[in-house]
């Protein structure tokens, strides 16, 4: 078994083996697994290039240790538990055997398409079992998948299908969101028709049984694609350096980038975060409520939990669905005993219904996590006390795409859990803080730029179809260094608290967005001629998303422009992109060299109008008093 700490000593004790001899430590936890063949070599620790491996020479696949491998003594339990949209419809339960026949038969209509090992495939679909299903199917037989946020508009979807160059795309017909029934095959036909010429068929799973257009010759339903089809998959072996999946994700410049994650050190990194950060026990029910478009769904509703034989729960709707007791509702119905969500959700439902939680029995709870961004206090409180009752200590976990798996974070009942703290490092992980020249902070009270020293077995591996991308954006600020793009601040106690993105990255409710990508969508709008778009604080959201557009014309009806604005931002990119404010402006603030000044823009938008230092440097200082008059906070 998997390496699970039960006290502060063990802690101690596994966190310094980690550090005196990591490749010892990691061979220890990557034994636990089922290989076809051992590993030569545990690393292969390269960060400049980068060129990091782990594992090397090792020989797996990832679904016979998350399902063959259980089957003897755990076929017939619930592998997932699914909970639908409408709470009066009843709920679905896999067990260990079902899942893999399911991943089996899906396995055998791929290769029936022709998707043979590293073939990319994309994915377009609600939370549904039959997402767990395919995803665990691409695996089985070494193709690469690429879930992509089925939030996201037809262009982003044809762009990232585009720059991975996916054979098959897997959709719904329609996706079931709260009160919302959203035709996504009509989002992926527009997307496919976009010049995605790699396409060769769209495998629809019926979800809802509403109309779709149909192309004969490249669309397949999935009950026909899986009729008849074997129950029986072999795996592939894979290396454990080969590609496991690809997952799009913002950074400060350009288009979204594939972030690359491999199976063996992924595989191995998940289950033991698993096991540790939400002490799961035999038996024990986990629901994860993210969506399975984001890292957190990849690692912590399919992968880490299923390699772990745990039973992890999937809801297919929203928080607010039919009301704000849904989440409650569905802790109490299933007797979960891991909840983990994001601060988002939380701030959400403790402003619809403060008291809410107290109408259920939420006595099964052990564990609480949140996740995605920084959880302020009052909405840590909120969590600890409502839903936590003060049995089950608040997980708050910093990680990202790029990660792969949790970093830091608080272990229950084990290491204390401090608000607004993501607190201590895992074993195998060595955070530091660096200054703006560099330089390493050592001790506490310190406050910089978080980096990481060393590899760990989940690190991407590299950005797909461009490594130069992956060893400037992470690996060249620092020298042999991983940086994370976030800053934080360390304690007197040694805790780490994170203080959010250094960068030009928003965090929106938990999702990355890049204000170039806003930009470069608001500025499609033919009577724009620029727009900086900055991030400011938001009661819900965490970060909303602050627009100054500057116009060809003069405005005259700014509601409408606005209207037109967000029209090309939900097309571009989607919805969760669209400002909240937009604020037209006759000039952008920019620097002699022309580059705009978002550090003023930054300011006026979080209501700090006050504090913009000195501004005489600007090429049109006079601007400044515009901005600010006009601003919308
Ligand atoms: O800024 C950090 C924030 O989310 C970023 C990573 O986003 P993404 O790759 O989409 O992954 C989100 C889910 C792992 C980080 O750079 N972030 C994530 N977790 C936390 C956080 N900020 C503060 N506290 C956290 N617990």
């Amino acid at each position: 078994m998997t390496l699970q700490i039960k006290s502060i000593e063990q802690y101690q004790e596994a966190y310094d083996k980690s550090v005196e001899d990591p490749e010892g430590f990691w061979a220890e936890q990557a034994s636990t697994f089922l290989w076809r063949k051992k590993w030569h070599t545990v690393l292969k620790n390269d960060f400049i290039t980068p060129d990091v491996q782990w594992f090397v020479g090792g020989k797996m696949n990832i679904t016979e240790n998350c399902l063959d491998r259980h089957i003897a003594t755990r076929g017939d339990q619930d592998a997932i538990i699914w909970e639908p949209n409408e709470p009066d419809e009843p709920s679905v339960h896999l067990t260990y055997r079902e899942l893999l026949a399911e991943v089996n038969k899906c396995a055998n209509a791929l290769k029936s398409f022709g998707v043979k090992k590293g073939d990319r495939i994309c994915f377009y679909m609600p939370m549904i079992p039959q997402v767990a299903i395919a995803i665990l199917a691409c695996a089985r037989i070494g193709a690469i998948h690429s879930v992509v946020f089925a939030g996201f508009s037809a262009n982003a979807l044809a762009e990232r299908i585009k720059d991975s160059q996916c054979k098959v795309v897997i959709c719904s017909d329609y996706n079931r969101r709260g009160p919302k029934n959203i035709p996504v095959k009509d989002v992926v036909d527009e997307a496919v028709s976009m010049g995605c010429d790699s396409v060769e068929k769209v495998l629809v799973f019926q979800s809802t049984g509403g109309k779709v257009m149909w192309e004969p010759n490249r669309d397949v339903w999935w009950h026909d694609a899986i009729k008849g089809m074997s129950k029986e998959c072999a795996p592939e072996i894979m290396d454990s350096e080969d590609m496991l999946f690809i997952l799009y994700t913002s950074g400060s410049t350009g288009k979204p980038k594939g972030v690359v994650h491999t199976c063996g050190g992924y595989m191995v990194y998940t289950s033991y975060t698993f096991m540790n950060v939400f002490q799961y026990q035999e038996g024990d029910i986990y629901w994860c409520t993210a969506d399975v478009g984001w890292i957190t769904g990849h690692s912590y509703i399919i992968y880490g939990p299923l390699l772990s034989g745990a039973t992890t729960l999937m809801f297919e709707g929203v928080p607010g669905h039919p009301d704000a007791g849904r989440f409650w509702h569905i802790c109490e119905k299933h007797r979960v005993n891991q909840f983990y969500t994001a601060p988002t959700a939380i701030r959400a439902l403790m402003a619809a219904g403060y008291n809410a939680p107290n109408s259920y029995d939420l006595s099964s709870l052990k564990v609480i996590g949140s996740v995605g961004e920084p959880i302020n206090e009052e909405a840590w409180h909120w969590y600890d006390e409502k839903v936590g009752r003060g049995n089950a200590p608040i997980v708050d976990t910093w990680w990202q795409t790029e990660t792969g798996g949790i970093m830091i974070t608080p272990l229950p009942g084990i290491t204390d859990s401090k608000p607004c703290f993501a607190s201590y490092p895992l074993p195998g992980i060595q955070p530091c803080i660096l200054d703006a020249n560099g330089i390493e902070l050592t001790g506490n009270e310190v406050e910089g730029l978080l980096c990481i020293k060393f590899p760990w077995p989940s690190i991407l591996r590299t950005t797909y179809g461009d490594h130069e991308r992956c060893r400037s954006n992470y690996f060249a600020a620092f020298p042999n260094m991983y940086f994370t793009g976030d800053g934080a601040k360390r304690d007197t106690d040694g805790r780490y608290r994170i203080i959010g993105r250094v960068d030009d990255v928003i965090n929106v409710s938990g999702h990355r967005i890049g204000t170039a990508e806003v930009e470069d969508a608001i500025d499609q709008h033919s009577g724009v001629v620029e727009s900086a778009v900055v991030g400011y604080p938001h009661d819900i959201k965490g970060q909303g998303i602050y627009a100054y557009v500057k116009a060809h014309h003069e405005v005259i009806d700014e509601d409408h422009f606005r209207r037109e604005i967000l029209a090309v931002v939900t097309k571009e990119i989607g919805p969760i992109a669209k400002p909240d404010i937009i604020q037209f402006v006759s000039q952008l603030p920019k620097t002699r060299s022309g580059k705009i000044m978002r550090r003023i823009l930054r300011k006026i938008a979080s209501g700090e109008s006050d504090s913009l230092g000195d501004t005489s440097t600007l090429l049109n200082p006079e601007c400044v008093e515009e901005l600010k008059a006009g601003a919308l906070v």
